[in-house]
């Protein structure tokens, strides 16, 4: 992704010695601050106050997290720690584990004293696979969107929730790989990109990301999005995930289901874009099996925006003393799923399992 003309990932190895680089998500879209992340718990902080969110991304910290704790003590014990520090740093997204349990087999696989240099090549495999899963999902999300957008004398019309783009992975986005491989093939699009509460990732990053890569996209309230397909305004949704189960329900960020519910009354064909490790095979149905993050009040009591003379502040909305509730995810049943767009193709939820038969053992 280009910023100002400099190309980014979201998440790099310091080239200087063994510590990493995050581009803080909090300070967006009012300030681009770089971060350097030195040490484990540095990294458990950064995922679980959101300077890096978002399942892949998450995923790929959570390996640099690892390899940073190989640096400070390769033992058994220690690596041990650094796995259950970095699992219980946010609990629905599955990348988190998927991440976190592939580093540990890797560097069981050798003994202490060796393991640091190869935790740091394997955080790295991490990251360049993410980029490359993305890739796909953005070649494969292009045909649709091509055959969508044909014979339409105006731009395709993409809503979609949170933030599922660039900011959300290593590169590229999951949700958005598709829109920004459409925009540069010379597909006219345009976004609805809703603002998604509590934390305002829409508004906040989508927009920002989208922006910067001059893709025209226009903000919602996230209750517009129904009234919108009403009117014949939206041509599809994409959402990305943070998990999917084996059937195909698919896990993100609280407010899709309602989405895809107005989607389904309205015929408006709704995708969720989704690399390998966010699928999880261990479940078949998503309610109820799926750890619900819940986060505190303060995210719906609060919000976060720039002032008159450029500072950042957050302030309150709410009456003093009322209580607020915030769980950070819901799940959307297959049923109201048009189809899944992995790196593999796309196929409706439940052609999931043979898309993948040989990985779901
Ligand atoms: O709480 P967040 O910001 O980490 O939630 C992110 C989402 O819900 C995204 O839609 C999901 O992780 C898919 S990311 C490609």
């Amino acid at each position: 992704m280009n910023i100002d003309g400099q190309h980014y990932r979201t998440i790099w190895r310091d080239k200087a010695g063994e510590s990493v680089r995050i581009i803080d998500q909090t300070r967006l879209p009012h300030r681009f601050e770089i971060l350097s992340i030195d040490t484990l718990p540095e990294m458990v902080v950064a995922i679980r106050t959101m300077q890096v969110r978002g399942a892949p991304l998450i995923g790929a910290a959570a390996a640099y997290g690892m390899a940073l704790a190989m640096s400070e003590d390769d033992s058994d014990a220690h690596l041990m720690h650094a796995a259950s520090c970095l699992i219980s740093s946010r609990p629905t997204a599955v990348n988190l584990g998927w991440a976190v349990n592939r580093m540990q087999s890797r560097l069981f696989s050798m003994p202490a004293g060796f393991r640091r240099q190869a935790a740091w090549d394997e955080a790295e495999n991490v990251c360049d696979e993410d980029v490359k899963l993305n890739r796909a999902i953005g070649r494969h999300g292009l045909q649709l969107l091509r055959a969508l957008a044909a014979g339409k004398n105006r731009p395709l019309n993409i809503l979609t929730h949170c933030n599922a783009g660039w900011l959300a992975t290593v590169d590229w986005g999951t949700a958005m790989a598709p829109v920004y491989a459409a925009h540069d093939a010379g597909i006219p699009v345009h976004i609805w990109v809703d603002e998604t509460r509590p934390r305002n990732q829409g508004a906040h990053l989508t927009a920002w990301e989208l922006g910067k890569h001059g893709v025209p996209h226009t903000v919602i309230t996230d209750n517009a999005g129904g009234h919108l397909m009403q009117h014949g305004k939206v041509d599809m949704v994409i959402v990305g995930a943070d998990r999917v189960t084996a059937a195909g329900d698919v896990c993100n960020k609280i407010g899709t289901y309602l989405k895809a519910l107005a989607a389904f009354d309205n015929d408006v064909p709704f995708y969720a874009a989704v690399p390998s490790p966010t699928i999880d095979w261990t479940i078949e149905s998503g309610h109820g099996n799926i750890p619900i993050e819940d986060r505190g009040p303060d995210e719906v009591a609060s919000i976060q925006g720039r002032t008159e003379n450029g500072g950042i502040a957050s302030i309150n909305i709410l009456p003093h003393g009322t209580a607020a509730s915030n769980p950070a995810f819901d799940v959307t049943p297959s049923r109201l799923i048009t189809g899944i767009i992995t790196e593999r193709g796309i196929c409706p939820p439940d052609e999931l399992r043979a898309l993948f038969r040989e990985s779901m053992s």
